[in-house]
């Protein structure tokens, strides 16, 4: 996927265009692809080479949408989601989201680092060089501002190029059950100046659903989130038609995320904005819910983000390989249509495709090389068996 000219996103027919050369060389100069060619002679000495050896080179990918800082697991709860509880009934019993928090609460901040570094290096194996990451298992301030500042250190100390986000947003918690205003006040008054002057989130996040957060307070959390510098990016529709993507594309959202319900409404307000509609696969395969119609919003000449949601209770993986092979058989998304969905149009969900997301001269060195396989579309098509050979952040192979 190589660009000499910087592009912003691919959408409609568009997302089928993949450039690309053979017999290729890739020159690395302090982190930052300095060039490319093919055939000709290759501008640097031998000692320095790293061979291929037939494998393509791919840009990594760019993870749009995460919640890997978390404490424990739900596997359990997912045994009563087995034996026949819906996503929404476990939520309603104090499971769920809430389940999470509980479990965060009573982890000190130390300790969910080292869980959530293992989940963040674990990612950077299968491929992932840029990630958002949500806080939104807090549910109150010091919890909050706990996630944020250990999504900080993994800035700090991973290889990731790493964006935040606020998500306060997430669920009532308990104390609030009855009184879902003054939850929502909560946030708007103390947590997002908290947040903002701390300068710990890049972005904001609301989860619009049923039997979670309204469009109406979506809005109002979206409004003071914009007066303290973050920009919004939310969860919407994954349950019902929320009114969530309108909400949003009104308020100059980067992405509106999930989509599992999209209407010709939602498609018209996408069409009029600039805000990336991002598909999660992984949670329509783990909470058996209908998937995204990937081809709808094609069709329609937008563009389309695919990205992993991985958290322990819709999507507890990262693997974006996995991702894209879900893209191909539940999506019949195509190859080149996979590809620009996990790495350019990821990166503008991020607001990072300047820097990130194709093979173009400036841009961060971060490369996936992978097997001697017939073509690209082999990736997602040998669904559960990785193809990446090695992973190239910053210049650096990991
Ligand atoms: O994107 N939908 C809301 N949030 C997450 C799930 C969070 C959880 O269940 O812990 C999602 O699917
Ligand atoms: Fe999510």
């Amino acid at each position: 996927m190589v660009e000499h000219e910087p592009i912003t996103w691919r959408a409609g027919g568009e997302m089928g265009v993949v450039n690309s050369i053979e017999d290729a060389w890739l020159v690395i100069e302090q982190g930052r692809i300095a060039g490319f060619g093919s055939g000709e002679a290759i501008p640097f000495s031998d000692d320095e080479v790293f061979d291929c050896k037939g494998g393509l080179v791919l840009p990594a990918f760019c993870d749009s949408h995460t919640h890997l800082v978390y404490a424990g697991n739900r596997e359990k709860e997912y045994e009563d989601k087995v034996r026949g509880l819906s996503y929404e009934e476990i939520a309603k019993r104090g499971g769920g989201i809430l389940n999470s928090a509980a479990r965060l609460s009573e982890t000190p901040e130390d300790q969910l680092f080292e869980e959530s570094l293992e989940r963040a290096m674990e990612i950077v194996r299968s491929g992932t060089g840029a990630v958002e990451i949500k806080s939104g298992y807090g549910l109150n301030i010091a919890d909050e501002l706990k996630m944020l500042r250990v999504i900080q250190r993994l800035k700090a100390e991973t290889p990731l190029t790493i964006r935040s986000t606020f998500l306060g947003a997430h669920a009532f918690p308990g104390e609030y059950r009855n009184n879902h205003e003054g939850y929502v006040s909560l946030i708007i008054r103390e947590m997002i100046p908290a947040v903002a002057g701390e300068k710990l989130a890049d972005f904001i996040d609301v989860f619009c659903d049923r039997g979670f957060f309204t469009a109406e307070q979506t809005g109002r959390i979206l409004e003071a989130g914009i007066k303290h510098g973050m920009i919004p990016k939310i969860h919407a529709n994954e349950l019902d038609l929320s009114g969530g993507v309108q909400v949003g594309v009104r308020h100059g959202a980067l992405s509106v995320d999930h989509l599992e319900y999209l209407g010709e409404d939602e498609i018209a307000a996408l069409q009029k904005g600039r805000t990336m509609p991002t598909l999660l696969p992984g949670a329509s395969l783990f909470l058996g819910l209908k998937y995204a119609p990937a081809r709808r919003i094609i069709e329609a000449g937008l563009p389309v983000a695919l990205a992993s949601d991985y958290n322990p209770g819709s999507s507890p993986t990262g693997n974006m390989e996995l991702i894209m092979s879900l893209g191909m058989i539940q999506m019949k998304m195509l190859p080149n249509e996979l590809l620009n969905a996990v790495t350019l149009n990821g990166a503008y969900a991020m607001g990072l495709e300047k820097s990130h997301g194709t093979i173009s001269p400036g841009k961060v060195a971060n490369l996936i090389i992978t097997t001697s396989m017939p073509s690209f579309g082999f990736m997602p098509y040998s669904y559960g068996t990785s193809q990446i050979r090695h992973v190239i952040l910053n210049g650096i192979i990991q």
